[in-house]
């Protein structure tokens, strides 16, 4: 049996891998022979426009069968990344964006003023943002909603909705949705007429970890800026989908917003595509080997991390994915300062935001990533000021360890009572002043809207 740096009883309970995933991440969509040259590696073509065989005649290409004409509605290195990105998700279609939002805003263009979108109450900070200051503007309903309990998406549903949208696992605190079971609902005999795209954002678990289209989800988003690409150097976003309808709809969306990333990232994510597996396999080992030093830590209150049966909803975790990310999430014991003492003291782990690179990361969601989160609406998702977000990445595990211990140790141990406390407090108030000024109605800020005084941007 493979090592998977789970339990055994879980590798064998966890959904069968792709076998072939190795082999179309290094070679789908890249076929040699689609170039003159015969060329291996995947040519940068920087063109912004194609010579045509006659007016309105375009050049047939492997890729792209009715051929290129202007970059912006085609370019051949973006269409090799985008047909090996679908065949990763075992999808049929690609689509790349020049970030992970600029594909959640251009996936949104399916709706209209008048429609109606569901979606999780916690997930990433600019999605939120995106939704209640501008798409909710723009005449689209939108209801936020606990989505781990399945009856609050039966009764959200509405005779306009069009969409739902569920980010799994959740950004920062790691919450596990059931992607059958929402599909299920959306999908039901009795809403086939409304026809309710169910869009999963699978940036935490990759294409490796988990396949939504295969559990019934109509498009996959992925902000390809975090484990896809995995090197911290490209920012993109993609949509997957298998609907030949959506195909058109999402092409025609790419090409008339324009919201596509350079041939030049694309080649460098198709660089690092090729080592996709290799790079999860590890962030796995890593990722468990830190979570169960953290949950045996006596300065660590709480681990979240849906690999370990502690996790609330480990079993939905477990039947819908092949394995876990090297997404971390716990509470230190203690208060504000202890958080920021341990990130300070860390010396390997960088303190820095954004998540699924070679290089462990760890930051502060209640200050960093969603400090404008208002403060009751961070207490009701489970982001206080002693939440930490780890993104545990491919360094020697002890190294790993270690560095978190110590830094530990000091936070907590080391941090005399009088110290903390009054310290703690002071933090906490001025942290409270900061979310208050991006607040100004404190009556409003209830649970659902509460997120509608959102700015944070959680990476
Ligand atoms: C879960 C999730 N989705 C979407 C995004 C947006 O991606 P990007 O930063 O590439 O625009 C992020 C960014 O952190 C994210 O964490």
């Amino acid at each position: 049996m493979k090592d998977t740096g789970a339990a055994h009883d879980l590798a064998d309970r966890l959904l069968p891998q792709d076998p072939k995933f190795a082999t179309k991440q290094c070679h789908a969509g890249q076929e040699p022979e689609q170039w003159s040259s015969w060329s291996v590696v995947t040519p940068i073509c920087l063109t912004t426009t194609f010579k045509q065989d006659g007016p309105a005649q375009l050049h047939p290409m492997p890729s792209a069968k009715e051929g290129f004409e202007y970059s912006r509605a085609g370019n051949p290195t973006r269409s090799c990344l985008e047909n090996c990105l679908a065949s990763l998700e075992q999808g049929k279609y690609g689509f790349t964006f020049a970030s992970g939002l600029a594909a959640t805003v251009s996936c949104c263009h399916l709706l209209k003023a008048g429609d109606h979108l569901v979606a999780m109450d916690d997930m990433y900070g600019g999605t939120f943002r995106y939704y209640t200051k501008i798409l909710s503007n723009l005449g689209v309903e939108i209801d936020l909603i606990d989505a781990r309990n399945l009856d609050n998406v039966k009764n959200a549903i509405k005779p306009n909705t069009k969409m739902v949208w569920i980010e799994t696992p959740t950004n920062p605190t790691l919450k596990v949705i059931d992607i059958r079971g929402v599909c299920n609902i959306a999908h039901a005999e009795k809403h086939k007429e409304q026809d309710i795209l169910v869009v999963i954002d699978n940036t935490f678990q990759s294409s490796y970890f988990q396949k939504p289209l295969l559990l019934g989800a109509d498009i996959v988003l992925h902000s390809v800026t975090k484990y896809l690409n995995g090197h911290t150097d490209v920012c993109m976003g993609a949509l997957i989908t298998s609907r030949d309808d959506l195909n058109e709809r999402l092409y025609f969306l790419q090409k008339s917003l324009g919201t596509i990333p350079s041939p030049f990232d694309c080649y460098l994510v198709l660089r690092s595509l090729k080592t996709l597996s290799l790079r999860m396999e590890e962030h796995q080992k890593n990722g468990f080997a830190v979570a169960r030093f953290l949950e045996n830590h006596s300065c660590v209150e709480k681990v979240v991390y849906p690999g370990l049966p502690s996790h609330p909803h480990h079993d939905i975790a477990v039947s819908q994915g092949s394995g876990f990310s090297g997404m971390v999430s716990f509470y230190v014991k203690g208060g504000l300062k202890q958080s920021e003492r341990f990130l300070k003291q860390l010396k390997l782990v960088l303190l820095a935001e954004s998540l699924g690179g070679c290089d462990s990361l760890a930051e502060l969601p209640c200050i960093m990533t969603h400090s404008a989160v208002a403060p009751e609406h961070r207490q009701v998702i489970g982001i206080t000021d002693t939440l930490i977000r780890l993104s545990i990445g491919l360094e020697n595990q002890q190294d790993i360890i270690h560095d978190l211990d110590q830094a530990l140790n000091y936070a907590v141990n080391e941090c005399t009572e009088d110290e903390t406390s009054v310290t703690a407090a002071a933090d906490i108030k001025a942290a409270q002043k900061a979310s208050s000024n991006s607040c100004t109605q404190s009556s409003c800020c209830t649970r659902s809207n509460a997120a509608a005084h959102s700015n944070g941007v959680s990476s």
